[in-house]
C-alpha cells in the first residue's frame, strides 16, 4: 500500500491487516520501522478529530509532524497545492495527510508523484477512509461476527463521505445488513451497499449498531434544506427512537455532534454510546495506516 485514498481500493486482507496492526498498537506493541519520516497535515477544511488524531498517531510512531497553517501559508499568495506539496517534499516530508473540499484531489496528487505517501483525510462528499476503518475497528470490539449484524446509518446521506466509505467497507467485509435511513431529500445519490429507507422505525428495527451522522449544514444547498425541527422529530436519535433497535445496540457518531439536532445528549453520553471509543481507536488505526504506508 503506497497511499490511502478510498476504501474501495482495499481488499479484505488489507483491511484485516490494518485492523490487526491497530489492535497491536492498542495493546502497546511498538512499530518496527527504523527509517526516518516526516508527516504534514494539510487541512483545507476544518477538523478537530482527524487532524489531531493523525498528529498524535505520528508522534506515537516517533514521526515528527508539521501542521501547516494554510491560512498563513503561501497558498494565500496564489500557490497551488501541487507546488506546496513539491516544496514540502523537497524539505524531506514524505507523508501527507490531506483534507480538501475537492473530490479526488488526493488521488490526482498521488498519481503525479511516487516518492511520497498520501492519505485522504476527507475529500468533499466523496470519501473518508480512515473514519470507516476506525469505525469498523470499534464495531468489531463489540460485535465480532460481522456477517450476523445489522448496521443502521442515519442522516444526511447525500452529503456524507462517511456514509460512502462505511458502505464500501461494509460491503468488502461482508456485513450482514446495512440500512441507509434518510428523508427523501437526503437519500444517497449512489448506493454502494445496503437498503435505503425513509422510515427510522423500519431502518432501526433489530439493529445491532446505530451510526448517527451529523447534519452537515455547511454543505446544504438551498434546494437541500430541510426544516431542522421536522428532521429532529422524524430522524433524531432520542430515548424514544433508540428503542427501535436491539437493547444492546451500540451508538456511534463520527463527530462533530450537533447535540439536540441529530442526537440527544442522553444518548450521545449514555451507556450504549461508544463515540469516545471511536475517537480513541482513531489514534491506533491511524498509527496502523501510517506504519503500513511507510513499511
Ligand atoms: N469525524 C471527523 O472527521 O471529525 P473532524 O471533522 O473533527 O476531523
Amino acid at each position: 500500500m503506497k497511499h490511502l485514498l478510498q476504501i474501495s481500493e482495499l481488499n479484505r486482507t488489507q483491511i484485516e491487516q490494518l485492523l490487526q496492526k491497530a489492535q497491536a498498537f492498542k495493546q502497546g506493541i511498538k512499530s518496527t520501522n527504523k527509517n526516518s519520516h516526516y508527516l504534514a497535515n494539510l487541512f483545507y477544511e476544518n477538523s478537530t478529530r482527524t487532524r489531531a488524531s493523525f498528529a498524535v498517531a505520528a508522534t506515537r510512531l516517533k514521526i515528527p509532524v508539521l501542521n501547516l497553517d494554510l491560512a498563513s501559508s503561501s497558498e494565500s499568495k496564489g500557490e497551488v497545492i501541487r507546488d506546496t506539496i513539491d516544496n514540502l517534499a523537497a524539505m524531506g516530508i514524505d507523508v501527507f495527510v490531506i483534507r480538501h473540499l475537492q473530490e479526488n484531489i488526493q488521488a490526482s496528487l498521488a498519481a503525479s508523484r511516487n516518492d511520497i505517501h498520501i492519505i485522504n483525510a476527507g475529500d468533499g462528499t466523496h470519501a473518508h477512509p480512515s473514519q470507516a476503518l476506525l469505525d469498523l475497528m470499534t464495531i468489531l470490539e463489540h460485535k465480532p461476527d460481522l456477517a450476523k449484524i445489522k448496521i443502521a446509518l442515519i442522516g444526511n446521506l447525500c452529503h456524507s463521505r462517511v456514509a460512502n466509505s462505511l458502505q464500501c467497507i461494509a460491503k468488502t467485509m461482508g456485513v450482514g445488513e446495512l440500512t441507509l435511513i434518510a428523508p427523501q431529500l437526503w437519500r444517497p445519490q449512489t448506493i454502494h451497499f445496503g437498503r435505503y429507507t425513509e422510515s427510522l422505525a423500519d431502518g432501526l428495527a433489530d439493529a445491532d449498531v446505530i451510526i448517527c451522522l451529523r447534519v452537515q449544514r455547511e454543505r446544504l444547498l438551498d434546494s437541500d434544506r430541510l426544516d431542522l425541527t421536522s428532521y429532529r422529530q422524524n430522524y433524531a436519535l432520542t430515548r424514544e427512537s433508540v428503542v427501535f433497535a436491539k437493547p444492546d445496540a451500540i451508538v456511534m457518531h463520527p463527530g462533530p455532534i450537533n447535540r439536540g439536532i441529530e442526537i440527544d445528549s442522553d444518548i450521545a453520553d449514555g451507556l450504549q454510546s461508544v463515540i469516545l471509543q471511536q475517537v480513541k481507536n482513531g489514534v491506533f488505526m491511524r498509527m496502523a495506516i501510517i506504519d503500513t504506508l511507510i513499511a
